[in-house]
């Protein structure tokens, strides 16, 4: 059977070969980043064992100084992922930059294209300063989590969360401000 997908490579890496990574970053054990050409990783990054920074050809991953990447972590920077400074990211959290086209509405007589084959459209992620997101939430493509707000474990992120918020569930609501 012939192979209808390419691997974009192991995501095995050299220090050297990212955009930015002083030495007082951490990459714990079984991190796999790809096209690490396009991650820049600021002083006192954490990155923790077996998660996933995936660079993509065009746009930047970006962690700011001090942020913390929990274990098993899975950030798609195709549309552009811009972490501000001390930001935590619970493990198995997910953050997403890009979706496949979907029809608009009905389309006369079916749409046989299958989603996997259309368009991709892409839309950068910001976390701001100071933000948490918590374990296993995912946040989904053009979202912008404000300064020093909370995300709760498991939260589906489908709007901008504004700064000093906390929010929980699916889809994401507002529990309180402070
Ligand atoms: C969202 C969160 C910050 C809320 O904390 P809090 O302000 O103390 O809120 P409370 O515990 O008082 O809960 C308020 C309400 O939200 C609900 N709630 C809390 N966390 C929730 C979550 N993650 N998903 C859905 N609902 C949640 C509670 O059940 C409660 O509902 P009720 O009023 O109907 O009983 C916290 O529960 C959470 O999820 N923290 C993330 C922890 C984490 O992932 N840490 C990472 C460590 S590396």
């Amino acid at each position: 059977m012939t192979a209808r997908f390419r691997s974009h490579g192991s995501g095995r890496f050299e220090r050297s070969a990212l955009g930015r990574c002083p030495d007082s970053v951490i990459l714990e054990e079984d991190v796999l980043v790809f096209h690490p050409e396009q991650v820049f990783l600021d002083e006192d990054v954490y990155v923790g064992h077996r998660a996933m920074l995936k660079g993509y050809y065009k746009n930047t991953l970006h962690i700011g100084r001090a942020s913390w990447i929990g274990q098993g972590a899975f950030l798609h920077a195709g549309g552009g992922i811009d972490i501000a400074e001390e930001v935590g990211i619970g493990p198995n959290a997910m953050i997403l930059t890009s979706h496949h086209e979907l029809p608009a509405g009905i389309v006369e007589g079916g749409d046989e294209i299958p989603i996997l084959r259309r368009p991709l459209r892409f839309a950068a992620v910001r976390l701001e300063a100071g933000c948490d997101i918590g374990v296993g939430a995912i946040i989904l493509p053009g979202v912008t989590v404000g300064k020093q707000a909370q995300v709760g474990a498991l939260a589906v992120v489908t709007h901008d969360v504004p700064p000093r918020t906390i929010v929980a569930g699916n889809p994401a609501r507002v529990l309180r401000q402070y």
